[in-house]
C-alpha cells in the first residue's frame, strides 16, 4: 500500500533510502557544526502564533506577487545545485511541478540540466541564479544565455565566493557523476530505482558548465575548476556591473546584515534574500528568522525582502510572511519531494506546505495572505535583539 504523505517529514523519510548516500548528505548538511544549519529550522518553533475565533473564514487567498510576478502562495523553489543527481532529470521534473502550482523556480548554476534544456521542456518563464566566476566572458555568456531562455529574475548569490566547509561532502569525495569507488559501488547497490532512472537520461554532469566553460570537458576537471573559478574578489561595483549586464529584474541572495541590506538597496537590487545558504557558509552565523526583523527595519518599506532557510512547512511561510517577508524560498523540503518522487514529490511539497499555510492563516483568523503581520504572531522578548556586536575597544 503507498503511504499516505502528510508532511515534508514523511517525503524526507522516502528521500533518505531511495538516494545515494553521497548526495543524501551533500543536501543534509550544512559547515562545521551545523549549528546555523540546526537553528534555521529550529528557531521557527519559538514563534508562536495567535488563535482567533468567531472570523468569517469564506474565500481565503494565499496569492500575492514577488517581483512583480503572480504567485499561487509566497513560496518559489530554491537554487540547489546537483538537483539533477537527487532524481535523473531533477531540475527539468521541478521546474515542470512549480509551473503547474504557480511557483517560481530558480534554476542554479550547478545545475545538472542545463538552462536551455529546462527552457525547452518547461512553458513559463523560470528564474536563474548566478554565481560569480573569475571569468567574466563566460558569466557574461551564462547571463545572456538566461535572457535569451526567458529566464524573468537573475538571482545573484552573494555568500559564496569561497566554499564553506561540509565534512560529508570531503569524507565522501562528492562528485558528480559519483566516482566509483568500493563504498560508492556499495551503496549504490542499494539504490536501485535511483540508478535505473540515471541510466536512462544524458543529464549527469553540469549542463550549464560543461561544453561552455574553457578547458571543461568532462567532470573529473570541473571540482578543480570550481574551486579555482569562484571569484573571491566579489564586490558591490562587480554586483552593479552584473546588474547592467543583466538589466531585467535583479534579486540579491545571501543578505544576512543590515548594512549589507542597505548596500543592496543603493545599487538597485529588486529584492534581497535574507540567506545564510542553508547554513552552508558561516556558521555560527544567527539564523535567517530571527535576522529578518531587524533587516526589515532596515530596508523592508524600500525593497522586497524575500527569506530562505529551515523552511519545512507551510506555518514556517506564515510566520515569515507576518515578520514582513514578501516571499520565501524553500531548498531541502522540495529536494526531498524529488528524491523521494520525482515530479509528484516536488508538487506533494507544495501541496502539503499550501494545506498546512492556508489553514493556519485561516486558524489565525485572516483570510488573505496580503493581510498577516506582526499581529498574529507571539514573540519571545529579544527574539529578534537578543545578540548585539559589542563597542570595538579603544
Ligand atoms: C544541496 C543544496 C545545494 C545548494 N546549491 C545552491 C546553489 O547552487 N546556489 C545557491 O544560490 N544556493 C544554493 N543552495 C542554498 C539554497 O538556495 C537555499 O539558500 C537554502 O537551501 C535554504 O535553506 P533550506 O534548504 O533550509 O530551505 C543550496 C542548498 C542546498 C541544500
Amino acid at each position: 500500500m503507498a503511504p499516505v504523505i502528510t508532511t515534508v517529514d514523511d517525503l524526507h523519510k522516502i528521500y533518505r533510502r531511495r538516494v545515494p548516500k553521497m548526495f543524501y548528505d551533500y543536501c543534509q548538511s550544512g559547515s562545521w557544526t551545523e549549528q546555523t544549519f540546526n537553528e534555521n529550522e529550529s528557531d521557527f518553533s519559538k514563534i508562536r502564533l495567535r488563535q482567533r475565533v468567531a472570523v468569517d473564514m469564506e474565500g481565503r487567498s494565499t496569492a500575492t506577487t514577488m517581483v512583480g510576478r503572480e504567485v499561487s502562495m509566497p513560496v518559489a523553489l530554491a537554487p540547489v545545485g546537483l538537483t539533477g543527481m537527487q532524481h535523473a532529470d531533477g531540475e527539468i521534473l521541478a521546474a515542470r511541478a512549480a509551473e503547474d502550482f504557480g511557483v517560481p523556480f530558480t534554476l542554479s548554476t550547478m545545475s545538472i540540466c542545463s538552462i536551455e534544456d529546462v527552457a525547452k521542456r518547461t512553458s513559463k518563464p523560470f528564474w536563474f541564479q548566478l554565481y560569480v566566476m573569475r571569468d567574466e566572458d563566460f558569466v557574461d555568456r551564462l547571463i545572456e544565455r538566461a535572457r535569451d531562455a526567458g529566464c524573468d529574475a537573475l538571482v545573484l548569490t552573494l555568500d559564496l565566493q569561497i566554499l564553506g566547509q561540509r565534512h560529508k561532502d570531503l569524507k565522501n569525495g562528492l562528485s558528480a557523476p559519483p566516482k566509483l569507488t568500493p563504498a560508492t559501488i556499495a551503496n549504490l547497490m542499494t539504490k536501485v530505482g535511483w540508478g535505473l532512472e540515471m541510466a536512462q537520461t544524458p543529464r549527469r554532469f553540469f549542463g550549464n558548465i560543461v561544453g561552455h566553460a574553457k578547458g571543461v570537458k568532462d567532470a573529473s576537471s570541473l571540482s578543480s575548476w570550481t574551486a579555482e573559478q569562484f571569484d573571491p574578489r566579489l564586490d558591490w561595483s562587480k554586483i552593479a556591473r552584473i546588474k547592467e549586464k543583466w538589466g531585467g529584474k535583479l534579486i540579491l541572495k545571501g543578505i544576512l546584515d543590515a548594512e549589507d541590506a542597505r548596500m543592496a538597496l543603493k545599487v538597485g537590487a529588486d529584492a534581497i534574500i535574507v540567506s545564510n545558504h542553508g547554513g552552508r557558509q558561516l556558521d555560527g552565523a544567527l539564523s535567517s528568522i530571527r535576522m529578518l526583523p531587524e533587516i526589515m527595519d532596515a530596508v523592508g518599506g524600500e525593497t522586497e525582502v524575500h527569506i530562505d532557510g529551515g523552511i519545512r512547512t507551510g506555518q514556517d511561510v506564515l510566520k515569515a510572511v507576518a515578520l514582513g517577508a514578501r516571499g520565501t524560498y524553500i531548498g531541502r523540503a522540495f529536494i526531498y519531494g524529488l528524491g523521494a518522487m520525482g515530479q509528484k514529490g516536488v508538487t506533494k511539497t507544495l501541496e502539503v506546505i499550501h494545506k498546512e499555510l492556508d489553514t493556519t492563516m485561516a486558524l489565525c483568523g485572516e483570510k488573505n495572505i496580503h493581510d498577516v503581520g506582526p499581529h498574529i504572531t507571539l514573540v519571545p522578548k529579544g527574539f529578534a535583539g537578543e545578540w548585539e556586536t559589542p563597542a570595538r575597544n579603544g
